[in-house]
């Protein structure tokens, strides 16, 4: 069996002409936060859609906790808690009748349930006002009471900060991450905000125009972020050849008539320094840089940044 709470395979939406999401294959581990990321219109929601049955993939399939979706759906769906767009809540009643409501629907009578849900996002139980009068903030609060009311294994939240103030914000990634630590929730996430998925997630998905251009620990992907050494020099091309010939690297980047991007950074900096002043090279500047996650973004999804 594998070791995936969700796993896809080639999983696809098309919609007309449209593909919205294309041979999609996504491994999310027990126990840990994956980040759905994109921009908007990347195939995000599409996603998570087809992940809860809510549409059908065009072709490809979902095995969550081990199993078929399709055919197990009635098994599967109550160990699941989402939020994908705003759920339906009455105007005219409270946080606290509201989810007594959906609690009903799913036969949970303790109210210890509500009690509990509310006291995660930080809501009051059984305050007097009713949800047309709740701010943005506090809407966005309530539905993520109501995914997390069951007790779900796994949560799916579709851009679960969406709305929020930064203090807000801060407060929902924390208990996402209280979620994951101490109660061993498997958990979803989406977000268009790369700062937000480098915050909170374990593990990324990079999706792009509905294709996976990456998958991997949060940890591998800063990794990966290029280190370098930038020389702004008298004569580029002259120092990458010396580069090249004393110290045998290919690993260099021509920018211009003086800046050159050197990837070998274990090659000692003093001594080509030195080399290059023998050879009548004057050195305006000559330091280590580091790519940042967002030029990494950039980089890969060969456009704008996410930042
Ligand atoms: N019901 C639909 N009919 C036709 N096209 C759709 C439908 N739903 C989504 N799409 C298209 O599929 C693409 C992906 O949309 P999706 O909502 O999954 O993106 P997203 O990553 O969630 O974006 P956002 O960050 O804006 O929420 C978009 O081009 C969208 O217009
Ligand atoms: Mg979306």
């Amino acid at each position: 069996m594998s070791d995936y709470i969700i796993e896809t395979h080639d999983l696809t939406k098309r919609y007309g002409n449209q593909t919205s999401v294309s041979n999609l294959n996504i491994h999310v581990k027990k126990g840990r936060i994956y980040g759905l990321l994109g921009r908007n219109g990347a195939g995000k929601t599409t996603t998570m859609k087809m992940l809860l049955g809510l549409t059908a993939p065009t072709s490809g399939e979902v095995t969550i906790f081990g199993e078929p979706f399709h055919g197990n759906e009635k098994k599967i769906l109550p160990r699941i808690g989402c939020l994908i767009e705003s759920p339906g809540f009455y105007p005219n009643l409270t946080g606290t009748e509201n989810l007594k409501i959906f609690a009903e629907l799913r036969g949970l009578k303790n109210p210890r349930y509500i009690k509990g849900a509310l006291e995660l996002v930080n809501l009051p139980y059984r305050d007097k006002k009713l949800f047309s009068q709740y701010s943005l903030g506090m809407k966005q609060r309530l539905a993520i009471a109501l995914a997390v009311m069951h007790d779900p294994e796994l949560l799916i939240l579709d851009e679960p900060i969406n709305g929020l103030d930064p203090i807000g914000i801060a407060e929902v990634r924390d208990f996402i991450r209280e979620l994951c630590d101490t109660r061993g929730k498997t958990i979803l996430i989406s977000s268009h905000i790369l700062s937000e998925i480098s915050l909170l997630a374990d593990d990324v998905g990079i999706i792009d125009h509905g294709n996976l251009l990456e998958e991997e620990s949060l940890k591998e992907l800063e990794a990966k972020n290029a280190k370098y050494i930038h020389f702004c020099v008298s004569d580029a091309k002259k120092a990458a050849q010396i580069i090249a010939t004393t110290f045998c690297s290919k690993d260099i980047q021509l920018a211009d008539a003086n800046n050159l991007y050197l990837y070998d950074t274990a090659l000692p900096v003093a001594r080509i320094n030195r080399s290059f002043i023998e050879a009548g090279i004057d050195i305006q500047e000559a330091h280590l840089c580091e790519d940042t996650l967002e030029d990494y973004f950039k980089r890969i999804t060969g456009g704008e940044g996410i930042a």
